[in-house]
C-alpha cells in the first residue's frame, strides 16, 4: 500500500520521480505528490487527489519542478481520505506546502501510536494540517532535529525508537541540500544506484531502466544518499556495511508490451512462467530428471521429519493453500492445514514442533504474512516461504525460501505469481512423497512429466479466449455468480469466485459443491449464472448432481471440465473444455479460463481491469 520512490544525481528528478511512480501505481492510486529541491533552494512541494496523471499534468510531466533531489509517493488512503491535504509529501512546517519546511518525507506504512505522538508534539506547539499519521512521523523527525541539535541520522534513530508500526520513509532535510534519508522497518524499500545517481524505490518496476544494482535495507535501518553513494547505519548511528545485489528481472517485463492491459499480459505470460519455475527445480534429462529443493535448502532428513504442515497466506496465496492441500495430502501424506494469516497470527495453535510452515507470498509484504511467519519462527517452527520478490522481509526472514520465477506482477489482480505458486506447491507435494517413500521412480518421473506438460497446456487455453470473451459479455451485467466444485475443484472455485469479484465488482461466491443446499441455494433465481468446475473424476458426478439442483432452480449452468467429459453438455447451458492432465495439477489449467471471465467481464463493463477500486497490490498494513 502507497508507493515511495526517491532520486539524487545529476539529472532532473521530477520526471523520473513520476516515471518511477508510474510503475508503482499499482500500489495505490487515490493521491500522489512529489517535493523536488534544486541545490540549496526552497523545496517545491506539489500534489494532487485521484490517479497519477493529475500530478503529471500539474506538473507539465514534472518539467515545471526543477532540481536534482527529491521523493515521490502515490497513496492509498490509511489514515485520512483521500485528499490532496492528507497526500505526500508531509512537511514540518505548519501549512501543507510551506516551502520553508526544515523536513519533508514520504512514507509507506502504519504508524500505531501516531496519535499518542500527535499530543505530544502539540503540547510542544506543533500544529498538523492533515489527518494522517505521515505527517506527524515528519513532524517527530523535526522535533528531535531541532530539540537535540542533531544529525538526520541520529534524528531518524531516536524517531524509530519512539514510533510503533511500519515504514518506508524517506526524508529531506533544509539544511542538508543533494542528500535523502531514509528507514525502514516491514515495508518494501531498495535502493539502487549507478555511478552519480541514488534511487529510492518501494519495488524493483520504478528503478529498473536506470540500474540493476540494488541494496536491500534492514529493519529499523537507516541509509544516507546523495549522488551515487549510499552510506548505510544501525539504531546505534554506526555506519555498516551491505552488499550490492544484481536484479535479474527484464526491464521489459514491468511494460505493457503491446497488451491493453498487464492483467491480460500477464494471463499470457503464464505458460513461460510456470515453465520457468518448473525449469529452476526440475534438473536432468530424461528419466533422470529429478526435483532439486538444493537452493530452497530443504534437506532429504528434514523431508521426513515433518509431521504436520501449515501453509499460511492471504487472499489468492491462501487459494494456493487451499489447492497445496489436496496434492499434499493425497500424495505425501502429511497433514495440512491452511490458514489465514490475518487469522494465524492471533490464534493460540497447538504447536506441533516437527512442523513446517509454508508462508505463500508473491510481494513477500504482505503484513499479515509477515507476522505469522514471524509467529511461527517464534514458537520453533520450521518455515519455507514461496515467495516472488527476491529479497522481500518474508525471503529474507523465512529458514528456507522457494522462488517463484513469474518476473513483475503490476496488475492489481494475481494470475502469473498464483500460477507459479501452484507449481511450487506441486513440486513440494511430489518431493514429499518420494523422499518419504510413497510413490515410486515411475510414478515420480510421470509427475515430472505431466508438470513439465503444463506450460503448452495452458498455451493451448489461451488459443481459444474469443469465447469466454463472448460468454463474459453476456453475463456483465449479472448480480451475483456462483462457483461450485469438489476437492481440487473447490479450491480453484475460490480463485475463479475472487478473480471475478476485485475486478468486475460483481458479487460472487464460492461454494464446495455439497455445501449449497445448507442455505446458500435459497439465492439461486431465475438466470443466476452458476459455473461448476469438474476436474476430478471421482467428484465429477456428485457436482454435476449440485449443478443440476442449481438448475432445477432457475441457474444458468456453465461447466468447467475435461476433454472428453461431453455429457456435460446436457446439463450445462456452456461448456468450456480444458486439456487433460494428472488430476492433481488440473488446476493450473482450470483455473485460466476463470482468469479470462473475470477479465473480460471487467472490460465489457468498462472497469479500470489493472487497478481495481479500493485495492492495492501489497497490502503492508493489517
Ligand atoms: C488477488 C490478490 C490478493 C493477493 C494477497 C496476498 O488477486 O492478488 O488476494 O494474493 O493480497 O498478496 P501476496 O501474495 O503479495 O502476499
Amino acid at each position: 500500500m502507497c508507493g515511495i520512490v526517491g532520486y539524487v544525481g545529476d539529472k532532473q528528478a521530477a520526471p523520473i520521480l513520476l516515471d518511477g511512480l508510474s510503475k508503482l501505481e499499482y500500489r495505490g492510486y487515490d493521491s500522489a505528490g512529489l517535493a523536488v529541491r534544486n541545490g540549496s533552494e526552497k523545496f517545491e512541494v506539489v500534489k494532487a487527489k485521484g490517479r497519477l496523471k493529475v500530478l503529471a499534468n500539474k506538473t507539465d510531466d514534472g518539467i515545471a519542478l526543477h532540481g536534482t533531489c527529491g521523493i515521490g509517493h502515490t497513496r492509498w488512503a490509511t489514515h485520512g481520505e483521500p485528499s490532496e491535504t492528507n497526500a505526500h509529501p508531509h512537511t514540518s512546517a505548519a501549512g501543507e506546502t510551506d516551502e520553508d519546511a526544515d523536513v519533508v518525507g514520504v512514507h509507506n506504512g502504519i504508524i500505531e501510536n501516531f496519535q499518542e505522538v500527535k499530543e505530544k508534539l502539540t503540547r510542544r506547539g506543533y500544529t498538523f494540517y492533515s489527518q494522517t499519521d505521515t505527517e506527524v512521523l515528519i513532524k517527530l523527525v523535526d522535533y528531535y532535529y531541532k530539540k537535540y541539535n542533531m544529525g538526520p541520522i541520529d534524528a531518524l534513530a531516536k524517531t524509530i525508537v519512539r514510533v510503533r508500526g511500519s515504514y518506508a520513509l524517506a526524508v529531506m532535510f533544509k539544511d542538508y541540500p543533494g542528500e535523502v534519508y531514509v528507514a525502514r522497518k516491514d515495508s518494501p524499500m531498495i535502493i539502487g544506484v549507478n555511478e552519480n545517481e541514488s534511487y529510492i524505490a518501494s519495488d524493483v518496476p520504478a528503478i529498473l531502466k536506470h540500474t540493476r544494482n540494488v541494496y536491500y535495507i534492514g529493519n529499523r535501518e537507516m541509509a544516507k544518499l546523495s549522488g551515487g553513494e549510499v552510506t548505510f547505519f544501525n539504531l546505534d548511528g554506526d555506519a555498516i556495511e551491505k552488499e550490492l545485489v544484481e536484479i535479474k528481472w527484464d526491464a521489459e517485463a514491468a511494460e505493457k508490451g503491446g497488451y491493453e492491459h498487464f492483467m491480460m499480459k500477464e494471463i499470457h505470460e503464464q505458460p513461460k512462467a510456470v515453465k520457468d519455475t518448473l525449469n529452476s527445480y526440475i534438473k536432468g534429462e530424461g528419466e533422470q530428471k529429478v526435483i532439486d529443493l538444493a537452493d530452497v535448502g530443504l534437506g532429504e532428513e528434514e523431508i521426513k521429519e515433518i509431521e504436520q504442515i501449515y501453509v499460511v497466506a492471504c487472499g489468492s496465496a491462501w487459494h494456493v493453500g487451499m489447492a497445496s492441500q489436496y496434492v499434499i495430502e493425497d500424495l505425501a501424506d502429511i497433514p495440512v492445514r491452511v490458514e489465514l494469516a490475518s487469522e494465524f497470527r492471533y490464534r493460540k495453535l497447538p504447536v506441533n514442533g516437527k512442523g513446517l510452515v509454508i508462508i505463500v507470498s508473491q510481494s513477500g509484504e504482505t503484513a499479515d504474512s509477515l507476522e505469522a511467519l514471524r509467529l511461527a519462527k517464534q514458537k520453533g517452527l520450521k518455515t519455507l516461504a514461496i515467495v516472488n520478490v527476491v529479497g522481500s522481509s518474508i525471503a529474507r526472514e523465512a529458514d528456507h525460501v522457494m522462488y517463484t520465477f513469474a518476473g513483475p506482477e503490476i496488475a492489481v489482480a494475481t494470475t502469473k505469481a498464483y500460477s507459479t505458486q501452484l507449481i511450487c506447491g506441486y513440486l513440494l507435494a511430489v518431493q514429499f512423497a518420494k523422499v518419504r517413500g510413497l510413490i515410486d521412480d515411475e510414478k515420480y518421473d510421470y509427475y515430472l512429466e505431466e508438470l513439465l506438460a503444463l506450460p503448452e497446456k495452458i498455451e493451448k487455453i489461451l488459443s481459444d479466449k474469443e469465447r469466454i470473451q463472448w460468454f463474459a459479455s453476456k453475463f456483465s451485467n449479472a448480480h451475483d455468480i456462483f462457483f461450485i466444485g469438489r476437492g481440487l475443484d473447490y479450491a480453484i472455485s475460490l480463485e475463479g469466485s475472487l478473480k471475478m469479484k476485485e475486478i468486475s465488482y460483481i458479487h460472487s461466491e464460492a461454494y464446495a459443491a455439497g455445501e449449497l443446499k445448507h442455505g446458500t441455494i435459497s439465492l439461486i433465481e431465475n438466470g443466476t449464472l452458476l459455473i461448476g468446475v469438474l476436474t476430478q473424476k471421482q467428484l465429477y458426478e456428485k457436482t454435476v448432481s449440485n449443478m443440476t439442483e442449481c438448475k432445477s432452480r432457475g441457474a444458468y449452468l456453465m461447466g468447467l471440465t475435461t476433454y472428453g467429459h461431453y455429457e456435460i453438455e446436457d446439463h450445462a447451458d456452456f461448456v468450456v473444455y480444458i486439456p487433460k492432465a494428472d488430476e492433481h495439477f488440473a488446476g493450473s489449467l482450470a483455473v485460466i479460463p476463470l482468469q479470462l471471465l473475470g477479465y473480460y467481464t471487467s472490460v465489457a463493463k468498462g472497469l479500470d481491469v489493472d487497478k481495481p477500486r479500493n485495492l492495492a497490490k501489497s497490502v503492508t498494513v493489517e
